[in-house]
């Protein structure tokens, strides 16, 4: 792939997504796009690039993303945070009488859903007794199809605490499907994070978990994103980025709120 091509593509990404790749990941997208003009019958990428744009049921480029997008995850990843989430924001809730109506969480880049039904084994076990419900979404539709599948293996469950395994699993062979209450909690469905018409939709939660996804997103996508997750949230809701990622650096919006085991960001109330 020459560097040009690579560019073009490039912005084009990023205009659609926000996700940005830096000049060594050349080799990573040239070897999925080489594969990918393979596969639909391309030689040349000038007629490949041409079709990505103007493919009116854009299933070419929902192709091409699908492959893209880093989707690492596992269940009960970035411990302490969920601890603090269980055992300081839930009773929090609980206490101030939040979400009496019920809670609504948002998984936002869920991948293949271990982290939604994570939270959800978690709402599950410490917030008994309030209505809650799950809203995970991602832009890859090929992750969302397995998460709905909701078949996982050794890698993906070896974090799970024994006791949650064996309440929330059923062993099929050598893999674990999730329990079908859990699956009724939670609804999977696409949305680009950077489609404002999309993200405007995106109402009423009193907390986002958005977890390792702006990280690969440049400093104005991610203010972006900051913008929509505030107006997506109740007053007083919270985010929760990866622990390698700040609001802080890209917004004041949010408050960030130390508790005993995680920082998080607070909208004002
Ligand atoms: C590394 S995974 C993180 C999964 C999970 N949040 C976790 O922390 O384990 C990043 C996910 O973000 C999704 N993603 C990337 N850009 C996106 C965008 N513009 N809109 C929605 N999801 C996006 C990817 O498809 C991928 O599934």
């Amino acid at each position: 792939m020459r560097q040009a091509d690579f560019e073009k593509l490039r912005e084009y990404l990023y205009r659609q997504t926000g996700i940005y790749f830096e000049d060594q990941k050349l080799y990573y997208v040239e070897k999925r796009v080489e594969q990918h003009m393979t596969a639909r019958g391309f030689k040349d990428f000038r007629d490949y690039f041409s079709a990505l744009r103007f493919d009116r049921t854009g299933a070419l480029w929902q192709e091409l993303l699908n492959t893209l997008t880093v989707n690492e995850t596992y269940f009960f990843r970035e411990y302490d945070q969920l601890k603090c989430f269980a055992e300081e924001v839930i009773p929090l809730w609980m206490k101030n009488g939040v979400g009496k109506y019920g809670v609504r969480l948002w998984c936002a880049g869920c991948s293949t859903g271990e982290e939604a039904y994570t939270l959800a084994i978690i709402l599950k076990e410490m917030a008994e007794d309030l209505y809650w419900e799950v809203h995970a979404t991602d832009i890859n539709t090929a992750v969302l199809e397995r998460a709905e599948r909701g078949i996982y293996n050794n890698y993906a469950t070896r974090q799970v605490p024994e006791v949650y395994l064996e309440r929330y699993f059923t062993p099929i062979g050598e893999n674990y499907a999730i329990s079908s209450l859990l699956k009724k909690k939670i609804k999977f469905y696409q949305v680009n994070l950077m489609d404002d018409q999309a993200m405007q939709k995106m109402r009423n939660f009193n907390a986002i978990f958005c977890r390792n996804v702006l990280i690969y997103f440049d400093d104005l996508s991610r203010r972006r994103v900051a913008l929509h997750f505030y107006q997506a949230l109740e007053a007083g809701g919270y985010v929760f980025l990866g622990h390698s990622e700040s609001m802080s650096r890209i917004t004041t919006l949010f408050k960030p709120v130390k508790f005993q085991n995680a920082i998080i960001y607070q909208k004002g109330n």
